[in-house]
């Protein structure tokens, strides 16, 4: 018996994974390019005992029911099958993270898994291996095993849909405050969300090209540490994700009222000469990409409008680790 404890970070994309391929090998429509993120992580502790007779997962103290805890045994089965483990596991996760709010909950979640779960089975995966396993719970979750800059190339198959390490030690005084308006679980969850996408909206195709254009726009910008046109590309980037929502058949959103107040205030900020971009996920809550520097300005603005309670200031975050 070897219980293993493995913690991963939460990751903001910067170009964003918005839709499936395939949805049960979990291989996305396009690649896409994330920042991992210090604040926010998930620790998951799995060991592999004989006295269960189905597996158990506990999250944030709370035993989760068969339909809930579905995709993480999926990921154990998985394990199961690679390995020479045949028993059923004992899995218990804090999420250091809002679950299911927007802030990459899944990302965290199922890379601090991947990890444990193989390790406690007894194998020894590289980061690439763990990538491809955690894209199997949550296609975010492919990025979180890295840390710093990570691209999720989208691969044909199995073998090849993985993260790859963009830029993992961050030389760059940039963060990415984080305005927490809603920590409360989606009623559209993310999977359920780019499915509607894909398959109903009809800006979908122009979507893809979006993608592939913003990547080969952002990398260089990056290596460049050229603020302005990073910032303007995932700002951009993240309005044309959310557009796949408002033109999906029945239409929907994850904005809230706040966020629509909060890219004003980014916008009225960036007028009057503090530089800072804003990107959300699939949820209320957003995140303003800004230089060191400014960082008071942006928080002392943000705080003032939303609570200082409600502001995290990130910044870039590591890898998994094993605890
Ligand atoms: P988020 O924006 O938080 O990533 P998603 O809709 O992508 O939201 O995924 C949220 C779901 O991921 C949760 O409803 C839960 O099923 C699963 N999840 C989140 N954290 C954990 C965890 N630590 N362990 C197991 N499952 C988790
Ligand atoms: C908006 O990875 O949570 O955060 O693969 O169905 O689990 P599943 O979805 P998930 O979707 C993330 C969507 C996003 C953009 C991104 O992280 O790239
Ligand atoms: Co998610």
């Amino acid at each position: 018996m070897t219980a293993v404890t493995a913690r991963a970070h939460t990751n903001i994309a910067l170009v964003k994974y918005w839709g499936k391929a395939d949805t049960k090998l979990m291989l996305p429509q396009t690649s896409s390019l994330s920042l991992t993120l210090d604040q926010f992580y998930t620790d998951t502790t799995v060991n592999f005992v004989s006295d269960l007779t189905a597996d158990e997962v506990v999250l944030n103290g709370q035993r989760l029911t068969p339909t809930a805890s579905q995709k993480v045994r999926h990921v154990l089965d998985l394990v199961r099958q690679q390995s020479d483990e045949t028993r059923f596991a004992r899995v218990s996760s804090t999420n250091h993270v809002p679950t299911a709010a927007g802030l990459a909950s899944s990302a965290s979640a199922f890379a601090a898994l991947a990890g444990a779960a193989s390790r406690s089975a007894g194998l020894n995966l590289s980061r690439t291996d763990l990538s491809r396993l955690a894209r199997r719970g949550s296609g975010s979750a492919t990025r979180s095993i890295f840390g710093g800059f990570v691209e999720w190339q989208a691969g044909i198959d199995d073998a090849t849909s993985l993260a790859v390490p963009f830029q993992e030690q961050v030389d760059w005084p940039i963060a990415m405050v984080a305005l927490v308006l809603d920590p409360r679980h989606k009623k559209v969850s993310s999977t359920q969300g780019m499915q509607s996408s894909v398959t109903t909206s009809p800006y979908y195709p122009a979507w893809k090209t979006v993608v592939a254009d913003d990547l080969a726009a952002i990398k260089p910008a990056i290596l460049a540490q050229d603020f302005t046109t990073t910032g303007e590309i995932l700002e951009a980037n993240a309005m044309r994700m959310h557009a796949l929502t408002l033109s999906a058949n029945p239409p929907f959103s994850y904005f809230n009222g706040e966020s629509l107040a909060a890219m004003q205030t980014v916008r009225d900020l960036r007028a009057s000469g503090v530089s800072c971009y804003y990107t959300l996920d699939a949820g209320p809550n957003v995140k303003v990409f800004c230089q060191e520097a400014d960082l008071p300005a942006v928080t002392t603005r943000l705080a003032a409008q939303f609570g200082a309670d409600q502001v995290i200031v990130a910044h870039p975050g590591p890898g998994i680790a094993f605890l």
